[in-house]
Order: C-alpha cells, then sequence, then structure tokens
C-alpha cells in the first residue's frame, strides 16, 4: 500500500511486504526511542490525539512517538471534555479537529466509529481502538513482539503455535492479530475461552480459509501445552450491560507460574496487551510471572513507541528523512533505562 497520506483503520488494509515495511522503519526507531539520538523530523506537525475511551499505553506512547520524531501533541481524553457530550457529530468533530492537525489518533467505544471520522477528516486518521471491532497499531506492535521473541526461539511466525486466552468475543486485540495473521502461513491456533465469549465466527471461519489450524476449547490447561505464545486478555467488563454480567466468567482463566510451569513449553512467550486486570477476582496473569524471563508484557509496551514512530514516519512520509534530521542526545545518562 502507499502509506503517504492513509488511514489506518483496519489490518485488513495490509499486505504481507506492508507489515515487512512497518517493521524495518520500526528497527530504525530503536535510537531514538532509547535516548541515543534526538530527532526533529516532524518539527512543526501536530498530532490530534482524541481519545473518547480509557488508555494509558495507546495514547500515551502515539503521543510519545510523535514528540519522539520532534512533533507537538494536542490531546482530549473523554468525552465530558469535548463538546460531543453536548450532541456534536463525529462528521463536525472530524472537520474541526483535522483543521488543527497533521494527523489524528482515535479511540472511541462505537464500532465504526473511526473509519465514519476519517471519512470527514481532511488528515490521515489511526484507529486506536473502536469498541470491540478493531485495534491495527496493538496487532501491528503485537506481531512486532512476536516476530523478536521467536527470532530469539530459532522460530518464525509462520508455522508458528499460538493460544488466545480469555474474552475472546469482545477483544479487539484479538480480534486485528488473527486477522493480521492471515497474511502468514500454517499457523495453529488454540483459542480458549467461555463458549459464551469464543472468538467471532466470521474470524474463526477466515483463519480456517487461510489454512491455519483452529481449536477452539474451554480446557486451558490442555490449551496451553504446545504454544510458542500464549497471549492472555481480560474479561471486557465495558463490553457487557452491566458488572454482574462480566462477574460470571471473571477468574475463569488465570496464568500463574504453577499453571504454566505444569501445562507451557520452556519456551513459551507469555504476551498481554495489557491492562491486566490485577483485582483478586479476576488476575488473569499473575505477579508472580512477572519476573519470569518469557514475560514480554513490557517488552510489548516498548515496542508499541517503535511501531507507532514507524506509522507516522511513514503516513507523513519522513521515513527516509529521520536520521538526517537526527543528533547525538546529550543529557542522556548510562543506566537510565
Ligand atoms: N493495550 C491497550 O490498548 O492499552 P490501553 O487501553 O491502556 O491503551
Amino acid at each position: 500500500m502507499d502509506f503517504r497520506g492513509a488511514h489506518i483503520i483496519s489490518v485488513k488494509q495490509f499486505e504481507r511486504s506492508d507489515v515487512d515495511e512497518i517493521f524495518r522503519v520500526a528497527d530504525a526507531m530503536e535510537p531514538y526511542s532509547q535516548r541515543d539520538r534526538v530527532t526533529n523530523v516532524l518539527d512543526g506537525a501536530i498530532l490530534g490525539n482524541m481519545f473518547f475511551e480509557p488508555s494509558t499505553r495507546t495514547r500515551m506512547s502515539f503521543g510519545c512517538a510523535f514528540n519522539l520524531l520532534g512533533g507537538d501533541v494536542r490531546e482530549t481524553t473523554d468525552v465530558k471534555s469535548s463538546s460531543i457530550s453536548k450532541g456534536e457529530s463525529l462528521y463536525d468533530t472530524a472537520r474541526v479537529i483535522s483543521g488543527y492537525s497533521d494527523v489524528i489518533v482515535m479511540r472511541h467505544p462505537q464500532i465504526g466509529s473511526v473509519s465514519e471520522f476519517a471519512k470527514a477528516s481532511r488528515v490521515p486518521v489511526i484507529n486506536g481502538g473502536d469498541g470491540s471491532n478493531e485495534h491495527p497499531s496493538q496487532a501491528l506492535l503485537d506481531l512486532y513482539t512476536i516476530k523478536k521473541e521467536l527470532q530469539s526461539n530459532q522460530r518464525q511466525i509462520d508455522g508458528m503455535h499460538i493460544a488466545m486466552v480469555g474474552d475472546l468475543k469482545h477483544g479487539r486485540t484479538v480480534h486485528s492479530l488473527s486477522q493480521l495473521l492471515l497474511l502468514y502461513k500454517d499457523i495453529s491456533f488454540t483459542l480458549i475461552s467461555p463458549h459464551e465469549l469464543r472468538m467471532p465466527e466470521e474470524i474463526v471461519s477466515e483463519l480456517n480459509n487461510a489454512g491455519h489450524k483452529v481449536v477452539e476449547t474451554e480446557d486451558m490447561e490442555n490449551g496451553l501445552t504446545d504454544n510458542d505464545t500464549v497471549y492472555l486478555t481480560r474479561i471486557q467488563e465495558e463490553r457487557f450491560t452491566n458488572k454482574l454480567e462480566a462477574d460470571v466468567y471473571r477468574g475463569r482463566f488465570r496464568l500463574n507460574q504453577a499453571i504454566y510451569t505444569r501445562n507451557c513449553q520452556p519456551n513459551t512467550v507469555i504476551m498481554h496487551p495489557l491492562p491486566r486486570d490485577s483485582r483478586e477476582d479476576a488476575n488473569e496473569l499473575d505477579n508472580d510471572l512477572n519476573q519470569h524471563p518469557n514475560l514480554a508484557i513490557f517488552r510489548q509496551t516498548d515496542n508499541g513507541v517503535l511501531v507507532r514512530m514507524a506509522l507516522f514516519s511513514l503516513i507523513l512520509d519522513v521515513a527516509d528523512k529521520v536520521e538526517q534530521a537526527s543528533r547525538k542526545v546529550e543529557w542522556y545518562t548510562e543506566g537510565r533505562f
């Protein structure tokens, strides 16, 4: 695809070569995310970072990525502080914000809202999550992490085994990651969820039609065996009618040190898009794995900055100019990270 000026709404936009290109540019962003070098390639550019649902990682890492490229960030962080709460339409909001910004990231609770917003925008829009539908930049950073983790085990994405665990019905990250994996070959998926929260049928069909192997199960311990990666998700309480309905499923599938050691391969990578629900009645990924070398959750969050820098660089067509607009930083303190 031609990234220049493109909206990023869905992983379905990508060919495999596009993903390779994003990952190549992400690799080149390492000196900047590590504060070894600083670049001002986006000096004067403004990101409109519009989050109409709670976020820590996506909002912060898109903002940091833009700042690390030398640009400025303006934010809206909830509906209450936006004129959407006064009845302003997505069309009007898009027309207005795109007059203030060079690129926009948007998160919104309604499926399809970011696509609708993008149609009215005069600048590129990146989907930061639209309801339970898609979270394309998360899928990219997840796959980038999987690639790096598997490389250190002499494995690759083609042919890998992955278990996805938890609320696969409402989890937009597993929807986008599964659909991104349609671009790869011979993958074994073990989808572990309560029956009522299983992966949408159309995604399972797409995986089967692409030649992947899919097993759906409620038996977590059996499902965890023989995987390169286990990808856990939280029960998405905000997508249920009320808390009591979510409580039915909370805490059903948990990974801790004992369960991991009993069932997983020694090299199985542990992933989670975060936030994990660390409350006692949920705790789908226990803190007793925090020091485990295969726990990749904070490598995922670090990689999010690289991948989001890559997206901005490609969309704003500066990927080849980042280095020439750079210099070594003088304030870096050894051991800061
Ligand atoms: N993974 C993710 O989307 O996290 P946030 O909700 O904190 O942005």
